[in-house]
């Protein structure tokens, strides 16, 4: 089929370059060549229109408000696959047979324990340190206890790297709360799954059994799935480019957890209840709306926007359904809950928003769920981490089998100073 190319350049006659198509989504220009045949870059802070990569794990239409995770609608998904099969199925490209998912929940849930010195690195921390500091450190720490699976070059240790990765967060999540509410670790429960055990290792305490609310551990499953996986969003992008320079995979998920951390992005679940806390009342809405909408205010509406979805995030939906059968399960009235409603309500009927296309985004509802199931805000962007793992790590592995791949370093338009002599002190003013 003959190429498709387009012309590139100035007066002096455009340069031919090759044009790519995918199999969903907008072709791609391959500029791979542009700078050595035209001596020029281009320019695009925030990657708004640069694909960055080639990738078959998720595909996000923003205008329609589609996620598909290898093909499947993240609302079939959500509603009748389960966490685990999701992570088979972003990691290896296909839903799992009965016998290939048997053996995966086997395999992660023998490898939740972590090392037990591990324990003793949570003692160096404040108590009061936010959880997701300690995350930070303690997945970048891994390496020191798991440098067994460290060589990105050999397939079976980036398996074996990723199930420890996917296998331990919640252990070392979990771990994190308990260090700073004082109580004593648990250890993970192998009859227990993915979703259970986490709650089991947050709430259980030695002195008596913990009881499973089977709502609660589904819904918590169901907001694992939701933030699975992204395409190349900032943490994303965070964990490819570290990996691009051949660092391990556990000091590239650290560095993907410390940029999810930045309240644009995942830390915007903890933010928007902070936010509404702050707007405490509906009568207060207006004058919230407003501030998001002066420009010489940096007060945002958190939980609204996003840089692909301009349309309503297909999560969001997911996550305010959630959000009731969580409530209504626990009996909770949560008044953030109806100032939440008002305020989507209310924005997406005011022209600034509908004009920006801003809608509410995963992390909209998803703090209220979180609260009314007993995790303190801190916990939030945590969780978020914590289902994130499975994409960073799937991403991560594509990167490094993508036989393209080359380190990633973007250049620049640079407008500082030109070439100037060096001026001795006592030549200064
Ligand atoms: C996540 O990328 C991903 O896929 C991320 C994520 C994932 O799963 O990995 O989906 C998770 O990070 C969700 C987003 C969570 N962040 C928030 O909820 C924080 C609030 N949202 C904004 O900070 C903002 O919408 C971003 C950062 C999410 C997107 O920023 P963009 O695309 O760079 O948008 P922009 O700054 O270009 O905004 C366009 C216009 C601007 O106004 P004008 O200059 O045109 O007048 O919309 C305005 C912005 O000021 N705007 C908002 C707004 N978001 C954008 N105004 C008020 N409130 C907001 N929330």
């Amino acid at each position: 089929m003959a190429e498709k190319t387009i012309s590139l350049g100035g007066a002096d006659g455009g340069v031919d370059f090759p044009v790519m198509s995918g199999t969903l989504g907008p072709d791609v220009i391959d500029i791979r060549k542009l700078y050595g045949l035209t001596d020029r870059f281009t320019y695009d802070p925030g990657f708004t229109s640069t694909a960055s990569c080639e990738s078959k794990i998720t595909f996000i239409d923003g205008d329609k408000g589609i996620l598909l995770h290898r093909g499947y609608p993240i609302d079939q998904l959500a509603e009748e696959s389960d966490f685990l099969e999701t992570c088979y199925l972003l990691l290896n490209g296909e839903l799992p047979n009965g016998e290939q998912k048997d053996k995966f929940v086997h395999d992660i849930t023998y490898h939740s324990m972590v090392h037990e010195q591990l324990a003793q690195f949570y003692r160096g921390f404040r108590r009061d340190a936010h959880p997701m500091a300690i995350m930070v450190g303690v997945v970048g720490a891994l390496s020191a206890f798991y440098h067994d699976s460290t060589d990105i070059d050999d397939p079976h240790q980036r398996m074996v790297a990723s199930y420890r990765l996917i296998a331990k967060m919640p252990t070392i999540a979990a771990w994190a709360y308990k260090y700073s509410i004082g109580q004593p670790f648990m250890y993970p429960r192998n009859d227990l799954s993915y979703a259970e055990d986490f709650l089991h290792l947050m709430f259980a305490v030695p002195c008596e059994p913990y009881e499973i609310n089977p709502v609660l551990s589904k819904a918590m499953d169901r907001i694992l799935i939701l933030h699975a996986d992204h395409e190349q969003n900032a943490s994303t992008s965070t964990v490819r480019t570290a990996g691009s320079s051949g660092a391990n995979p556990f000091a590239c998920i650290a560095a993907g957890i410390a940029s999810l951390w930045g309240p644009a992005h995942g830390g915007a679940n903890e933010a928007v209840l902070n936010m509404l806390g702050e707007i405490g009342d509906i009568e207060n809405i207006p004058r919230a709306l407003a501030r998001a909408k002066d420009a010489d205010d940096n007060f945002r509406l958190m939980g609204f926007g996003h840089r692909v979805y301009k349309n309503y995030d297909p999560r969001a939906k997911v996550m305010q359904a959630t959000c009731h059968e969580v409530l209504q399960e626990l009996g909770v009235n949560d008044p953030l809950l109806k100032l939440a409603m008002e305020l989507e309500k209310i924005a997406l009927s005011d022209p600034y928003f509908v004009d920006r296309k801003l809608y509410p985004n995963v992390d909209f509802y998803s703090g209220i769920i979180l609260r009314a199931m007993g995790f303190p805000t801190s916990m939030f962007t945590v969780i978020f981490a914590l289902a994130r793992t499975v994409g960073w790590v799937a991403q991560w592995t594509e990167m490094i089998e993508d036989p393209s791949q080359k380190i990633t370093r973007p250049r620049q338009l640079y407008t500082g100073p030109t070439e100037r002599a060096f001026l001795p002190l006592d030549k200064r003013t």
